[in-house]
């Protein structure tokens, strides 16, 4: 991995390791061949790839980022010519297909505005189509500031405060948010995500929160959550939500 650029290491990683991860979490990926399937946030097409490997028909990858979308545009146009299609745009303003299956995979904790946003994703989903949304560190949870900064102290950005991710942002990447907002965190509540996910044209097939890798994972980060009988609590122990839903 050494030599490799870092879009590529991104790539590689979300291919082989992160995208299997996920579906690890749903119990399996799902049977996609012959579909047409949309990844949301797709980034530099990791997750495009794996689904296009398991017999995809064709597929659609949508994300925000020009550099990621860059090296998908061409990595992809390598391996599946025109049967993929990559691009660079806001979901609410893109004019797409409807597909057969939908995943996104550690989006839904970024995108504002929330509801919006996940009603467009939606309405590109065929009736009957299945869709897959699961994402965390949600923003209240121990390290919910995805790394920024650097810390093993749990909840460090609740208790200094909204600073201290602004700070690593500017000292890591150079970049000069003025809100975490800006830096692209919805700071969205397990309550908001189910009012926004709710309202939805879709039957929920399950919900499920604080998913690991394994049962002995799942286990031990669900025991995490044993706090959220408190309603107050819910959204510091809440790391990961897990959606499974058909289109009606
Ligand atoms: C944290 S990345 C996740 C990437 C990838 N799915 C993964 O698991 O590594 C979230 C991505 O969602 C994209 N995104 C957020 N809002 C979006 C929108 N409204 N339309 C398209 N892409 C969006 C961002 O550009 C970002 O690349």
């Amino acid at each position: 991995m050494k030599n490799l650029l870092p879009a590529e290491q991104v790539f590689e990683r979300h291919y082989r390791d992160s995208s299997a991860d996920f579906w690890a979490r749903f119990g399996g990926m799902p049977d996609v061949e012959g579909k047409r399937v949309l990844d949301f946030g797709c980034s530099t097409g990791g997750m495009v790839h794996r689904l296009m490997k398991a017999g995809a028909s064709s597929a659609v990858g949508i994300d925000l980022s020009m550099r990621a979308i860059a090296y998908a545009k061409e990595r992809m146009a390598e391996e599946w010519g025109d049967r993929v299609d990559i691009r660079c745009e806001d979901v609410i303003e893109a004019d797409i297909e409807p597909v057969d299956f939908i995943v996104s995979q550690n989006t839904m904790e970024h995108v504002m505005p929330l509801k919006e946003t996940l009603t467009a994703v939606v309405n590109l989903c065929k009736p009957g189509g299945e869709m897959y949304f699961g994402f965390s560190p949600l923003w209240h949870s121990p390290y919910g500031h995805h790394n920024y900064p650097k810390t093993r102290v749990p909840w460090w950005h609740l208790l200094k405060g909204h600073d201290v991710v602004l700070d690593a942002f500017r000292d890591r990447v150079g970049k000069d948010y003025a809100t975490v907002q800006d830096a692209g965190f919805n700071c969205a509540t397990p309550a908001d995500f189910r009012e926004a996910f709710h309202a939805q044209d879709v039957e929920v097939l399950s919900l499920r929160y604080n998913v690991g890798r394994s049962p002995v994972r799942t286990a031990i980060s669900q025991a995490f959550r044993i706090p959220s009988v408190v309603p107050a609590l819910e959204k510091y122990v809440t790391v990961g939500m897990y959606w499974h839903l058909r289109k009606k």
